[in-house]
């Protein structure tokens, strides 16, 4: 597999297959609603149905046609069209002051729509990025499919001549990785149980995409940064531009580019391109990790053994009496002995090489309801001993995407 940085901030994104455009041309089999299933010994079963269903379902044939109907309409819910005007009237035309980041496919604002009385982040496509309008449709359509707590709700937007943006609710708390990583002397740590309720969230949010939408849909990009915050810290998966409708049939996968985020992707995907619901289980892990250690999916600021969070976990999984070696040291020994346990044996599981031995998202979600149902009380429960960070912090690095795209190379780094 060939890497090559691409896509903004300094985001290294997974592409492989050597296609010659972001956008898949030769769309690999697209597939849709089977329902894999793996029972709680972790056999495989599957439940039927037709490939002829899957070709008919919209979410294949727009995607497959890069179709966006005027305004996107199913069971009711609508994703509204917004004129260019009025998004550049909800953000003062684009005020820097209004700017809340950046990602790889452009520049997201803080706005607010008069027509239906909102604050709403505003996420504009960068013609130069190389997410393009496959991952616009995508993301339209995956939206106007879904409604789930979890999810983050697409309000609409809007396809004028060469502008592509997207408008979404707006999340006060921002992303994930703005409380987990880099934090400012100031900023508030997160405490053990807003990490437990931010994980059981963020499964049920992936929960409700493997087994509840028709079609189900594999995130593929499941991340810190696409874990946006709420009040009170209520999280809900964001954007959906790499989602792709799982496996039908007696198939157990779909073939396609890899594509994800370093440090994220799933080894068995990465290597052979096979993507299944464990992938994103994998991927799950990995955030899991992140919100128990403290610690980056990748830091290229750490020594070279713990530069890659999975790879500095497995060892120590194998070692209980090291467990708290592996807790964020940020929680100054406010934890659960045996909540800390349960998490990195669920987190060891969800990142096991072999995809099958992963656990099925609803266990997941059983898992981690319980365990953010067990409130920690610091008041009543022991405070542990917790050991300092082997690695100085410095600056972040982000997580940086890649794509195998040979032709297209570009590093847009602000960092
Ligand atoms: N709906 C939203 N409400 C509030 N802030 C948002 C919203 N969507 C995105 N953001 C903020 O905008 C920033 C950029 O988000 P974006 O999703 O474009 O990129 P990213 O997730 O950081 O990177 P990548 O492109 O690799 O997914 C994030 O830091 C996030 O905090
Ligand atoms: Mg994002």
């Amino acid at each position: 597999m060939s890497c090559f940085l691409c896509v903004g901030k300094s985001r290294e994104k997974i592409e492989s297959k050597n296609n010659s455009s972001y956008i898949e041309k030769k769309q690999s089999t697209i597939s849709s609603a089977d329902k894999v299933k793996i029972d709680m010994h972790l056999n495989l079963s599957v439940n039927d149905k037709s490939e002829d269903d899957s070709k008919h379902d919209q979410l294949s044939l727009d995607v497959k046609n890069l179709n966006l109907n005027d305004e996107v309409s199913t069971d009711g819910k609508v994703a509204k069209t917004f004129t260019f005007d009025e998004l550049a009237a909800a953000t003062g035309n684009f005020r820097v002051d209004t700017f809340v980041g950046e990602g790889g496919f452009g520049k997201v604002y803080k706005g607010y729509i008069e027509k239906i009385n909102q604050v709403v982040a505003i996420k504009q496509l960068d013609p130069n990025g190389l997410q393009g309008i496959r991952e616009f449709v995508v993301e339209v359509l995956t939206l106007s499919l879904a409604d789930h707590e979890n999810l983050v709700k697409l309000l609409g937007f809007c396809a004028e001549g060469e502008q592509r943006l997207l408008v979404y609710e707006y999340m006060p708390l921002g992303s994930l990785e703005n409380h987990l990583h880099d934090l400012s002397p100031r900023k508030k740590r997160l405490d053990w149980n807003t990490r437990m309720k931010i994980a059981a969230g963020a499964a049920r949010g992936l929960e409700y995409l493997h087994t509840k939408m028709k079609p189900p849909v594999i995130y593929r990009d499941l991340k810190c940064s696409n874990i946006l915050l709420g009040d009170d810290y209520h999280p809900k998966l964001s954007d959906f531009g790499l989602a792709k409708v799982g496996p039908i049939g007696d198939k157990t996968h779909v073939s396609t580019r890899v594509m994800g985020t370093y440090g994220y992707c799933a080894p068995d995907y990465a290597m052979t391109g096979q993507l299944t619901f464990k992938s994103d289980i994998y991927s799950f892990g990995v955030v899991l990790l992140e919100l128990i250690t403290g610690r980056k999916a990748i830091d290229h600021r750490k020594p070279h053994k713990e530069q890659n969070l999975v790879a500095w976990a497995r060892p120590l999984f194998r070692d209980r009496r090291r467990f708290s070696e592996m807790v964020d040291p940020l929680l100054e020994g406010q934890y659960p002995v045996r909540g800390l346990y349960q998490s990195l044996a669920i987190a060891a599981m969800c990142v096991q090489e072999q995809p099958n031995m992963r656990p099925v998202t609803s266990d997941v979600v059983t898992a981690l309801n319980y365990l953010a149902s067990q409130k920690y009380d610091p008041q009543i429960h022991p405070i542990q001993r917790s050991r300092k960070r082997s690695s100085s912090p410095g600056k972040s690095e982000g997580h940086r995407r890649v794509t195998s795209n040979d032709s297209e190379t570009s590093d847009r780094s602000k960092d």
